[in-house]
């Protein structure tokens, strides 16, 4: 999906960049076809543990899906021409571990010059319900929106199937396979449920969740429309309708229809609520009014849910607003803009007012976790960390709080820079409401009005607290409480912030304890770098002949 201003951008685009016409794949000299775009992974903006593109632009994840032979697909809004939104496609990357990705070619193209691919998800047609596969059992099939703006401004929803494990994809000749006249209609995630698929896609402005089903893919029919709940903002976009299993229950789930709204989300652009439900293959039915916003952070919009994860339910985010995507830093080098959020775990826990609601955990982080650099135990006290020898410039801290006897007391933690001065902080006030805060506007790479520099939010909790803070270099995500709450934020300094404190006290009775650990994460994206730093990504094709991002420099939209 995209704002109305990048709409704009989108059709500069397609008047200037894709020139007049193209048959079946549209592409420029400047977008590579059969190799991925490289790219330098190296800056000090660029995350070490999350996934950034190569090069360009990215938005929203789209398709995300776990392979027949368990490898998780991660494709993304991608403008491999430019460093703002504009002339979208389907980035692609696979992972094992979902924290060290491998980039591949670019997966979807328009197929001409005034359509563009949004946003959308992918099945693993396992028993080729759509027939594209005969003999396979690891057939994909994209779903995604087709944006058109000329001769008018029409978005309906096409789809493309891969006989190749969901590497090269070729359109449905049959496209669009849903028309409902719309210019705003978009985002479709497709479920498989027992013995159909299920559609959910938005009418953006008409604020309504449509759900559509389908024996083959291909032709879909109405089943519901879940219209007009919870905040509206000024739009809907990138519904998931998703299945959530309880927390220590196995077998147990709740249905759940999370919903991205943009503009007018609480914090300002960007966000998302959800609302759990029962659902019975045709109709979404919410237990009550009441929906939860996930993120306290104002970088968590268009998340998506992996499909083919049987008893799991596993999100990204992408980890920007698009109250200020397009201007924040691109780094001194690396021509890119944004990074998507870590994989999150989800499940339903129990709030000790709320009742039950979606807790966010990071997913197993045991393959990115480093050095152990620091742990204590303490009442008042503190730790204090150099960390500017940890080449990925990213840690994990966490912090346990226990026999929380009185209401007083705090746990802070700052990231400085030695060399700026500027420094990020955050931390818990136990103050009754325990309220979690986090404060970028000590940072001085990028000053803008709608930067929110302090965000916080309040956590009620009985006499334990845990926090686990995720840091990497230009992101930062909390989890409060067994991930009862969450956050993500983007920040950009001047220079990498190397210096760690974690100071707890105030407490005023001797009984409170707490329990502080760092660790060094690994750096996903240095073990893949050639000789001349650069990332290639997936070896295909002849390494000779291999596209060089770098050419996109002296190439045509060059900045
Ligand atoms: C471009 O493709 C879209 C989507 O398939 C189609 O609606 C439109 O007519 C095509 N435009 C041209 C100029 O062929
Ligand atoms: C595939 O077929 C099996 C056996 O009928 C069924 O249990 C399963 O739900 C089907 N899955 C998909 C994605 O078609
Ligand atoms: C897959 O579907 C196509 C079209 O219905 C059919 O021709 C083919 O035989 C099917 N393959 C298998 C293995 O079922
Ligand atoms: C599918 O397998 C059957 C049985 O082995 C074979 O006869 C048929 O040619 C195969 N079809 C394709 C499209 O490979
Ligand atoms: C569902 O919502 C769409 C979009 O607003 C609308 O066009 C359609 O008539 C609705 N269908 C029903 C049955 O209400
Ligand atoms: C923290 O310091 C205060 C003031 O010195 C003291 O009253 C309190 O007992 C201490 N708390 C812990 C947990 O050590
Ligand atoms: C601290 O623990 C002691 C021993 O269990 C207890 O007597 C005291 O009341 C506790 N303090 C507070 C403030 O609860
Ligand atoms: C944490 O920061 C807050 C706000 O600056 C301050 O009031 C509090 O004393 C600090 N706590 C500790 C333990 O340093
Ligand atoms: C915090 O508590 C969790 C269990 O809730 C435990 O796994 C973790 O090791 C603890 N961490 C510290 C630093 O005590
Ligand atoms: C790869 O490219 C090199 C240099 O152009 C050429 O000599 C070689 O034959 C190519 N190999 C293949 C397998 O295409």
């Amino acid at each position: 999906m995209l704002s109305k201003s990048s709409i704009l951008a989108a059709l500069t685009f397609a008047s200037s960049a894709l020139g007049e016409f193209c048959s079946t794949t549209c592409t420029t000299a400047e977008v590579p076809t059969g190799t991925p775009v490289a790219g330098d992974y190296d800056g000090y903006l660029r995350p070490q543990v999350h996934f950034s593109p190569p090069k360009g632009f990215m938005n929203d994840p789209n398709g995300l899906h776990r392979g027949d032979d368990g490898i998780w697909h991660l494709y993304y809004q991608y403008n491999p021409t430019d460093t703002v939104a504009g002339n979208q496609h389907w980035g692609h990357a696979t992972s094992e571990d979902l924290y060290t990705w491998t980039n591949q070619p670019i997966a979807l193209y328009p197929v001409n010059a005034s359509s563009y691919i949004f946003t959308g998800s992918a099945v693993v047609d396992e028993n080729n319900t759509s027939g594209f596969f005969p003999n396979q059992t690891n057939g994909v099939v994209a779903i995604y929106t087709i944006a058109t703006y000329e001769p008018i401004q029409l978005q309906t929803q096409g789809i493309a199937y891969s006989r190749d494990g969901g590497y090269t994809f070729t359109p449905y000749d049959g496209n669009p396979v849903l028309d409902e006249g719309s210019p705003e209609f978009r985002d479709p995630k497709v479920i498989w449920y027992e013995d159909h698929w299920v559609m959910v896609v938005a009418f953006s402005q008409e604020f309504v969740m449509t759900i559509y089903t389908s024996k083959d893919l291909k032709e879909w029919t109405f089943a519901s429309n879940f219209t007009r709940h919870g905040l509206l903002g000024e739009q809907y976009e990138c519904p998931n309708l998703v299945r959530i299993p309880v927390d220590g229950e196995p077998g147990q789930y709740e249905w759940m229809m999370f919903v991205s709204i943009n503009p007018g989300a609480p914090l300002g652009g960007s966000g998302s609520w959800y609302t759990l439900g029962d659902f019975d293959g045709y109709t979404f039915t919410p237990h009550t009014a009441e929906i939860h916003i996930p993120d306290w952070g104002k970088d968590a919009y268009a998340a998506q849910f992996f499909e083919n994860t049987p008893g799991e339910a596993i999100l990204i985010n992408w980890a920007s607003n698009w109250q200020y995507t397009n201007a924040v830093p691109t780094g001194p080098k690396e021509e890119f803009r944004s990074a998507m959020g870590q994989a999150r775990r989800i499940s339903i826990k129990e709030d000790p007012r709320l009742g039950p609601i979606a807790a966010s955990e990071p997913y197993d982080m045991s393959p990115i976790l480093g050095e152990e650099l620091a742990s204590d135990t303490f009442g008042n006290g503190s730790v204090v960390i150099d960390f500017a020898d940890v080449y990925s410039n990213a840690l994990m801290i966490e912090v346990n709080v226990t026999d929380l006897d009185v209401v007083a007391g705090s746990v802070n933690f700052t990231f400085l820079s030695p060399i700026s001065g500027e420094y990020l902080t955050g931390g818990v006030l136990f103050n009754g409401n325990n309220d979690v805060w986090l404060d970028r506007s000590h940072i001085k790479g990028f000053e803008y009005p709608l930067f929110t520099g302090k965000l916080s939010t309040a956590q009620i909790i009985e006499d334990r607290f845990t926090m686990q803070v995720v840091f990497d270099r230009a992101i930062i995500e909390t989890y409060i409480q067994g991930g009862l709450q969450a956050s993500t934020s983007s920040f950009f300094p001047e220079e990498p912030l190397t210096i760690l404190s974690v100071k707890a006290g105030g407490y005023g009775s001797g009984n409170v304890t707490t329990s502080v650990r760092v660790h060094a994460l690994e750096s996903t994206w240095r073990p893949q770098e050639n000789s001349n730093g650069i990332v290639r990504g997936a070896s295909v094709g002849n390494s000779t002949s291999r596209y060089d991002a770098r050419q996109l420099s002296g190439g045509r939209f060059s900045r």
